[in-house]
C-alpha cells in the first residue's frame, strides 16, 4: 500500500509535512549528537524485546548487527543524516530499517517520548562525568599554584578593600572550594539520572509484556546494590525535564563561579594590583596600543557565564505552564543545554590552561600586603587580649587610625603617648602587632589561613583530587 506520507508517522495523513514545517520542526541537526546513546537504548531494548519473546533471538541478533554498523558509520563520518527524517531516531531507525528487516519490530511497546528521556539519561550521565572531570583539572592546576605559594601574601579584600591578609595560596583554595561544590552539584545531576525511563510508552505504557528492570539493568540503571531503577510513573516519566534545568542550573552556578574567578584573575593581572602575569598564550594584544596585554580569556569566562545563566532562564521558562505531559515544545530543550554543556566543559578548559601558566608577582603582593592597616583588627584583639571588651577596643583602634592619618605616620609608628591618650591599654609592645609572620600563624583555627592551615588544606584537596 502506497502512502503520501512516507513518516513513521504517517499512516493517517494524505500529504507529508511542508517543506517548511520540516525544515521548522527538524531536530536532527543538534540531536544527532545524541546517537551512542539512543544505540545503546535501542540495543537494550531490542535485548529486552526478544527476552520476553516479542522478537526472536535472530531478529534480536540482526538489529544488534545493524545498529553497531550504523555506530561505526556515524563514527567514521558517513552516516548520511537526513532533515526529512526529523530527528535521531527516526534517522537510525530508518537507516536499520534499510539493512535489516526485522527493524520494523524495534519501535514495539517504545515511543519517541520515552525513547529521548532515555536517550537524555545516559546523556546526562556522560555529561555529567565529562563536566566533573573538567572541574576537577581546574582544582588540581590551583592546588599545585597554591602549593607553591604557600608562603606569599596578599591583602584579603572585602567591598573591594583592603581587609586582612591572607596567603595567595588561602584565595586558590577558595576557588577550590567553589569548584568542589560544582563537581558534587554534577555528581548529584548524574545520580538523579539513575533511573529508566523506558517502558513509559508514549504517556501510559504499553499493554505488551514488557520487562523494564530487563533494560534497567542492561543499560546500568542501578543502585549501589545492583538493583534496578525504573521510573514509577509513566505521565511524569515523558513529562519531567527536571534533569534538563538542575544540569543547566549547575552549569550556571559553575559558570558564575568561573567567572568571579576570572574578575579577580583580570584585577589581579592588571597594573594596579599586579599580583600576577597572565600567560601570553590567553592574553592578546590591541590593534593599535602596542604596549597593551589584555586577559581575554578571563573576560570571555566571565562573558560566557552570561550564557549558562541565559540557558537556564531559557529552559525554565520552556516548562513552565506546558500541559501534561510530553509536548513539542519540549524538543527546545536540548539547544540550551548541550550549549550549556559545551560552554562550561570548554571554560573550564581554558580556565586551568590560564591558570597553569599564570606567573605569580611575590614583590608586588609583598607591597601590598606590606600595608599596615591590614592588622588593624590584630590590634583591636591585642587589646581584647588585655581585657578590654572589643566593641571598646575597635573603637580604639579606628581612634588610632585616625590619629595616625592625622599626623600621616604609618600606623605602627604613632607615638607612644598619642596611643596612650587613646587608650591606656596600648602598652610598648602594641607595635609589635604589625609582624605578618606572627599575625598569619595565629590563625590558626580550622578554615583560616594560618601556614599550617593552608598546609593541611592543600594535602586534604590533593588526596581528594588524587582519588
Ligand atoms: N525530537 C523529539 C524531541 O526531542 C522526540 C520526541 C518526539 N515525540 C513526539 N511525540 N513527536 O522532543
Amino acid at each position: 500500500m502506497a502512502k503520501p506520507s512516507q513518516a513513521t508517522w504517517g499512516g493517517r495523513f494524505s500529504s507529508g509535512p511542508a517543506e517548511l514545517m520540516l525544515r521548522f520542526s527538524e531536530s536532527v541537526t543538534f540531536d544527532r549528537r545524541l546517537a551512542p546513546f539512543d544505540i545503546a537504548g535501542s540495543k537494550a531494548h531490542s535485548a529486552m524485546l526478544a527476552h520476553v519473546g516479542l522478537i526472536t533471538a535472530a531478529e534480536r541478533n540482526a538489529i544488534h548487527k545493524g545498529l553497531d554498523a550504523i555506530a561505526a558509520d556515524i563514527l567514521a563520518g558517513k552516516f548520511v543524516w537526513d532533515v526529512k527524517l526529523e530527528d535521531v531516531h527516526m534517522n537510525i531507525e530508518h537507516a536499520l530499517k534499510q539493512r535489516v528487516p526485522a527493524a520494523a519490530k524495534l519501535h514495539t511497546a517504545r515511543s519517541r517520548n520515552d525513547q529521548v528521556a532515555l536517550d537524555m539519561r545516559l546523556y546526562f550521565k556522560s555529561a555529567c562525568a565529562e563536566v566533573g572531570a573538567g572541574l576537577r583539572a581546574v582544582q588540581r592546576v590551583l592546588v599545585e599554584l597554591a602549593d607553591r605559594h604557600r608562603e606569599v601574601l596578599i591583602p584579603g579584600y572585602t567591598h573591594l578593600q583592603r581587609a586582612q591578609p591572607v596567603s595567595i595560596a588561602h584565595h586558590l583554595l577558595a576557588w577550590v572550594e567553589m569548584i568542589g561544590r560544582d563537581v558534587r552539584r554534577f555528581a548529584d545531576v548524574a545520580e538523579h539520572a539513575n533511573i529508566c525511563p523506558l517502558g513509559a510508552g508514549a504517556i501510559a505504557g504499553t499493554t505488551l509484556p514488557i520487562d523494564r528492570e530487563f533494560v534497567a539493568t542492561a543499560l546500568g540503571f542501578v543502585d549501589a546494590k545492583g538493583r534496578p531503577q525504573v521510573t514509577p510513573n509513566s505521565m511524569d516519566t515523558v513529562a519531567d525535564r527536571d534533569l534538563f534545568l538542575e544540569f543547566a542550573a549547575a552549569a550556571a552556578i559553575a559558570g558564575v563561579h568561573f567567572s568571579r574567578i576570572a574578575e579577580d584573575l583580570i584585577l589581579w593581572s592588571s597594573a594596579e594590583f599586579r599580583f600576577i602575569d597572565l600567560p601570553d598564550a590567553f592574553c592578546t594584544g590591541s590593534s593599535l596600543m602596542p604596549q597593551k596585554k589584555n586577559p581575554d580569556a578571563a573576560e570571555l569566562l566571565r562573558g560566557k557565564s552570561g550564557r549558562l545563566v541565559g540557558n537556564l532562564q531559557t529552559l525554565l521558562v520552556l516548562v513552565k505552564g506546558l500541559p501534561m505531559t510530553y509536548n513539542r515544545d519540549l524538543q527546545e530543550d536540548k539547544p540550551p543545554l548541550f550549549d550549556s554543556h559545551d560552554t562550561l566543559v570548554i571554560c573550564a578548559d581554558v580556565l586551568a590552561a590560564t591558570l597553569a601558566g599564570a606567573k605569580v608577582i611575590p614583590a608586588a603582593c609583598a607591597a601590598a600586603v606590606a600595608d599596615p592597616l591590614l592588622l588593624a583588627t590584630d590590634l583591636a584583639d591585642y587589646l581584647v587580649d588585655r581585657g578590654v571588651p572589643f566593641r571598646d577596643a575597635h573603637h580604639a583602634v579606628g581612634a588610632l587610625v585616625k590619629c595616625a592619618e592625622g599626623l600621616g605616620l604609618p600606623l605602627p609608628q604613632v607615638p607612644q603617648d598619642e596611643a596612650q591618650k587613646i587608650h591606656k591599654e596600648f602598652a610598648k609592645d602594641w607595635p609589635s602587632v604589625f609582624d605578618l609572620d606572627r599575625a598569619m600563624a595565629a590563625r590558626r583555627g580550622t578554615g583560616m589561613p594560618s601556614p599550617a592551615q593552608v598546609k593541611k588544606q592543600v594535602a586534604r584537596w590533593r588526596k581528594a583530587l588524587a582519588e
